[in-house]
């Protein structure tokens, strides 16, 4: 297993969001399989932690990048830092939203800065780092997105709406890329266990109900990277449709909205968030 991550796609991964929750899952999945990583996230303490703890664990390189994903000219600093390697493996990661508020409780800038890192930045990933791998053949991208995506949703306006870009864009890209060589996986996640979630959750929001294991979505997420564009994380069906296909567009907002205000997962489609 470990020859078959690099000797598909290439020697270098990068997780964009890798230092702590499913980033960092991804990034451990990626060594034990022999992958070099390079870390990107703000906080270099933990940055740097979790990069020395997957050195001394698999043996591989790891390279670290501080950056702010959600300010402008991040990709193409990250960019630069990579360009000495053969990246054959982009996950983009970070994407959490840190408080479900109503969409006017939040200020301006903190609903664009989400939109930056979660919209711009990923399509600038894709354009930057998938552009070498089409012209390889080989590669492979993971954008990771939520159930979010599935239908509005009161306290989500701007989350929902960056994650169903990513979604869609994470589905044309593969409808684009597949005949190149190069896969690419819209991982569509509902609630799991990672600090940013904890956080986002602390303050009394309700029970955390059940959660997945971010390693558990990690490691299924790369023996699927072929089996795109999509690929829905603890569905029965997880090459399938949306949870609330059977629904017109106002009754799932309506669930999906009475999920968010309750913060339990009783009320809505186990891949909401
Ligand atoms: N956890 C869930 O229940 C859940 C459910 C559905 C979907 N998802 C999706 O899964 C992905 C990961 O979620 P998560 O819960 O692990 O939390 P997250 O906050 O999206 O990701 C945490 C990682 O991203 C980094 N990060 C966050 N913002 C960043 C920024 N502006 N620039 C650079 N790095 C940044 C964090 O490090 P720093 O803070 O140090 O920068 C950390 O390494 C997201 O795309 C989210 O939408 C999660």
């Amino acid at each position: 297993m470990a020859e078959t991550l690099t000797s598909t796609y290439g020697p270098w991964g990068i997780v964009a969001g890798g230092s702590d929750g499913i980033g960092a899952a991804f990034a451990h999945a990626m060594a034990s399989r022999g992958m070099n990583v390079v870390l990107v996230a703000r906080r270099v303490p933990v940055l740097e932690a979790s990069a020395a703890d997957i050195r001394a664990r698999y043996g591989v390189e790891v390279r670290t990048v501080p950056l702010d994903l959600s300010t402008p000219g991040a990709l193409s600093a990250l960019e630069r830092a990579a360009s000495d390697l053969e990246v054959g493996l982009f996950v983009y990661n970070a994407g959490g939203d840190d408080r479900s508020t109503a969409f006017l409780d939040k200020d301006l800038d903190t609903h664009l800065q989400l939109v930056h890192r979660n919209c711009a930045a990923v399509l600038e990933a894709a354009y930057r780092f998938g552009a070498p791998m089409v012209a390889r053949k080989r590669g492979a991208m993971v954008l990771v997105t939520s159930g979010a995506a599935w239908a509005g949703g009161a306290t989500r306006a701007a989350y929902g709406a960056t994650k169903a870009f990513d979604l869609i864009l994470a589905e044309s890209l593969w409808a684009e890329w597949r005949t190149c060589g190069v896969d690419v996986l819209g991982l569509v996640l509902g609630r799991t266990d990672t600090p940013s979630l904890r956080r986002a959750l602390d303050g009394g929001a309700g029970p955390l109900g059940q959660l997945a294991d971010p390693n558990d979505v990690a490691e299924e997420a790369l023996d699927h990277l072929a089996d795109g564009p999509t690929w829905i994380y603890g569905s029965d069906a997880p090459t399938g449709g949306s949870p609330f296909g059977g629904l017109n567009r106002r009754d799932a907002v309506l669930a999906m909205s009475r999920g968010t205000s309750a913060h339990t997962a009783t009320e809505v489609p186990s891949t909401e968030r």
